[in-house]
């Protein structure tokens, strides 16, 4: 599978930073004060989540196998102080198959890298790599967007904006995402799409950049039986990242779980 990451590495966290909807940050450090650490990030792409961790005191691994995500995490940490670039160690891995030697009392899979594990088994190897981390204690926290299925099969082919910012230039440039449905395949349950990402100057479209997008979709039920094989079991679930419980209207399916007892 070639890596997706290549370009959007380049826009990953101004395009984040302007996502006023998404706050997981705080419930991943929250899960990691009550529970414990260290903490192991599986798929900590840019550092987004991982870097505020270690500059509020919490020492984290990352693992991710993007080589362009990674690079931005190291040019970021680079221009950290000496004592947070020394909670923090990167690895090149796959989450399939990463074997560190540590165990951990939190690891997390932040913003749906789930998502792009394509096929049963890729999906249960995922939950079995961050088992295999915890500590006797440990949880495993993660998130997935919550299926819809009336928006899941439409809009094929339709471009849709979804973010906007402005870059910190002088004077500044507006870039905007949108995201296009290519294809969707109910059988297997993933979609693949490309990102557009334009960049204008004064108003004026001055490049556009594509990449691949490609996503599978979890059910529930889909979820607990791949916890079961996994050996894995629910400590706690939420429907959203200020724990209010997963119902009917849910924007997502946010599990905190441990080693099956
Ligand atoms: C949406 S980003 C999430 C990054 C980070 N956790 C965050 O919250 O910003 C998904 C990440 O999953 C990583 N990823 C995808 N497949 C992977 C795999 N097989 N092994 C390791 N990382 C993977 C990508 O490189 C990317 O950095």
């Amino acid at each position: 599978m070639p890596d997706l990451y290549t370009v959007s590495a380049r826009y990953y966290d101004e395009a984040y930073a302007s996502a006023d909807d998404l706050q997981d940050v705080q419930f991943y450090v929250e899960v990691a004060r009550r529970f414990g650490g260290p903490v192991l990030e599986l798929a900590c792409g840019t550092g987004r989540v991982l870097l505020p961790f270690a500059q509020n005191g919490i020492s984290i691994d990352g693992v991710d196998s993007s080589p362009a995500m990674l690079e931005q995490l190291n040019k970021k940490l680079a221009q950290q102080e000496a004592s947070v670039r020394q909670r923090v160690s990167v690895f090149s891995g796959d989450l399939r198959s990463f074997r560190g030697e540590r165990r951990y009392g939190a690891v997390i899979i932040p913003f749906r890298p789930l998502q792009h594990m394509y096929t049963l088994d890729d999906q249960i190897a995922a939950l079995k790599t961050a088992a295999f981390h915890l500590t006797d204690d440990g949880v495993l926290a993660f998130d997935v967007f919550y299926p819809r299925p009336e928006s899941m099969l439409a809009g094929i082919g339709e471009e849709k904006l979804e973010l906007e910012w402005n870059t910190k230039d002088d004077p500044p440039k507006t870039i905007r995402r949108s995201v296009r449905k290519d294809s969707v395949d109910k059988i297997a349950q993933h979609f693949s799409a490309t990102y557009l990402y334009r960049t204008y100057r004064d108003g004026k479209l001055i490049r556009e950049e594509t990449a691949p997008l490609k996503m599978s979709w979890y059910t529930y039920p889909h979820l607990q039986a791949l916890f079961l094989l996994a050996g894995l079991e629910p400590v706690e679930e939420y429907g959203d990242f200020d724990r209010t419980p997963m119902n009917n209207d849910s924007r997502q399916m946010i599990f905190v779980m441990r080693r099956s007892r």
